[in-house]
């Protein structure tokens, strides 16, 4: 029986990284850390929370004491890192939020990890999930790969390149068994409806209008989550210590397509007239520093570790579509309370 810790298994990613390793590994005990912040929730995770092989702790990662604890408690023998925050306009809001759990909270657990296996780091893993956005902006070619320079331009993006670069100094420093991925930008359920495509399914949903940020004519790079999951799957087992892996799906759409996309989708689905959820769009002051283009080149890891994503993108995003329609629970208590302060901050509204 190996312990794992997996951190972030509430949110959106981690929880279907959490349900993968909780269903796919029965000999695995699973131990998700969380602290539930406003994107944390565990009902992500009802199918799974009975399972005997799942453990949920309620522990915030900036806490080293506590981090200390679950580390002495559980004696694991892997960890994959997904907790942080992780909205870029909630980083341009409030910056420090950002460096005191992405940067600090994974030093904390880099220390916890360091010490808890300083007897001997054989058959250890501190596996650290990261985004692309740490290489910066694209122009109009080119892609990420892994030896592209880090130029984090927003205070997400910085926060979460310290976090990488943490990581590899304790690598490099002590030894530590780790890996790294940086994905592009996922989709799917689960995801909370501040980011661009749940956001839209929502506001759509309720005749909103659709914020979109300058003239949506930036590029994103966009991976089914249930992809991202069965990446991490196969870089935990196979990926090589001390590596790199990018994760992405080929798969690049200029924000104004893919919102069209979506619209032509939602109209279908709500048997609205082709047309009507297009008018909802209204182009609203831009995101400040906002990247231009993001695109990845995942072929090391299709080369060296045989993975590759399942999906077409207008077949996943149907998907997602139907999983938000059909979820209507899941997404009216993730939008009470908190959240439309937030919305009335962030796009202007009071
Ligand atoms: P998310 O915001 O949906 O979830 C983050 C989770 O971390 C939440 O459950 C939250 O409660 C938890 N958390 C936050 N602060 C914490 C703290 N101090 N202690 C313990 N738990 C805390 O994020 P996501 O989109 O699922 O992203 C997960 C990871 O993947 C992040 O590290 C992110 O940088 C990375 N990533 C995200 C994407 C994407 O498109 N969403 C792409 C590439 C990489
Ligand atoms: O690339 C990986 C990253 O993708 C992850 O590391 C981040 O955690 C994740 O949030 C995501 O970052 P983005 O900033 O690319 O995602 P977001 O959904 O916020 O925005 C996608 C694009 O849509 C971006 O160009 C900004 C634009 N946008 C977004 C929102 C929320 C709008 O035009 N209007 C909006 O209201």
């Amino acid at each position: 029986m190996k312990t794992l810790l997996i951190t972030g298994g509430a949110g959106f990613i981690g929880s279907h990284v959490v349900r993968l390793f909780v269903n796919k590994y029965p000999d695995y005990k699973i131990v998700n850390l969380d602290v539930l912040t406003y994107a944390g929730n565990l009902e992500n995770l009802r199918d799974v929370e009975d399972k005997p092989n799942y453990v949920f702790e309620k522990v915030d990662i900036v806490d080293a004491k506590a981090v200390n604890a679950i580390f002495a408690k559980y004696n694991f023998d892997g960890v994959i890192h997904l907790a942080a925050e992780s909205h870029v306009d909630r980083s341009i809001l409030n910056p420090l939020e950002f460096i005191m759990t992405n940067v600090v909270g994974t030093v904390n657990l880099l220390n916890a990890a360091k010490e808890s296996w300083s007897s001997n780091f054989e058959n250890k893993l501190f596996y650290h999930v990261s985004t692309d956005e740490v290489y910066g902006s694209l122009g109009e070619t080119g892609l990420f790969t892994e030896e592209t320079s880090y130029d984090p331009r927003s205070p997400y993006s910085a926060s979460k390149a310290s976090s990488d670069h943490f990581v590899r100094a304790y690598n490099n420093t002590y030894g530590l068994p780790i890996v790294i991925s940086n994905c592009s930008n996922n989709y799917g359920s689960f995801q909370f409806p501040e980011k661009l495509i749940p956001l839209f399914i929502n506001n759509i949903k309720n005749n909103k209008d659709l914020p979109v940020y300058g003239k949506g004519d930036y590029t994103r790079d966009w991976l089914f989550v249930e992809d991202h999951a069965t990446a991490i799957d196969v870089i935990y087992h196979k990926g090589k210590i001390g590596e790199t892996y990018n994760i992405g799906g080929f798969n690049e759409w200029q924000n104004i397509d893919l919102i069209k996309l979506l619209c032509s989708i939602m109209d279908n689905k709500l048997n609205r007239e082709l047309g009507t959820s297009e008018k909802l769009i209204t182009y609203v002051k831009d995101r400040a520093g906002h990247d231009k283009r993001y695109a990845i080149d995942a072929t090391k890891l299709e080369n060296e570790l045989g993975w590759k994503p399942s999906l077409q993108f207008e077949e996943g995003l149907e998907k997602t579509v139907d999983w938000y329609l059909n979820n209507d629970e899941w997404l009216t208590n993730v939008t009470s309370g908190e959240y439309q302060k937030y919305y009335n901050k962030q796009y202007e509204l009071n």
